[in-house]
């Protein structure tokens, strides 16, 4: 069975990291499918019957974004409002999520040092945890790469973006 990727990145051709994990995953077309928000819905105007019966095919599905303001960016927001609906993802009748695997790939600006010392993605992301774990998800671990920002080198971003597609795979 193969998985899904969702993307949420506002700027994806401006992107260095998000962009490589792309291609990367790419190279896999057989095993990972891969939705982009933003291509797909470029005004934002999410088609919410359309994005549930996508959800509904896999198994495994993966959330993958750069940090936004300590946060996952708007879109993702948005989607979660729209999509999860009641009598769907929760609630009477709402079990189209229940037990399927949902992990995350989460890019930061900031560095490694910020997020063991001021704030985790853990703890930041709690609520996003808690919203899949609500709708009987079972979570997987968040892929991560911090500090983008940080004059990281091309060989420590293409590893890492070689060890996102191996754990995928
Ligand atoms: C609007 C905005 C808000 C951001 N907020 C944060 C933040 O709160 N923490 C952080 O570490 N990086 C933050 N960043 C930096 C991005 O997370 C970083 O540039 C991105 O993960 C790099 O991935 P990319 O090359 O795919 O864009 C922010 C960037 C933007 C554009």
């Amino acid at each position: 069975m193969s998985k899904l990727v969702i993307v949420t990145h506002p700027n994806i051709e401006g992107s260095v990291i998000n962009s490589k994990w792309v291609n990367e995953l790419g190279k896999h077309s057989e095993k990972i499918a891969i939705h982009s928000l933003y291509e797909k819905y470029p005004d934002l105007k999410i088609d919410v019957a359309a994005e549930q019966e996508l959800l509904s095919k896999y198994d495994e599905i993966i959330f993958q974004f750069p940090l936004h303001w300590f946060n996952v960016p708007f879109a993702l927001k948005q989607y979660m409002d729209q999509v999860l609906t009641y009598g769907w993802a929760f609630g009477l009748g709402g079990d189209n999520l229940k037990g399927k695997k949902v992990g995350f790939a989460v890019s930061t600006g900031g560095s490694q040092e910020t997020y063991e010392t001021m704030v985790s993605l853990e703890e930041l992301l709690k609520p996003v945890y808690v919203s899949f774990q609500y709708c009987g998800c079972e979570l997987l671990p968040t892929h991560r790469l911090y500090g983008a920002n940080q004059g990281i080198t091309n060989e420590f971003i293409e590893s890492n973006a070689k060890e996102y597609a191996d754990w995928l795979l």
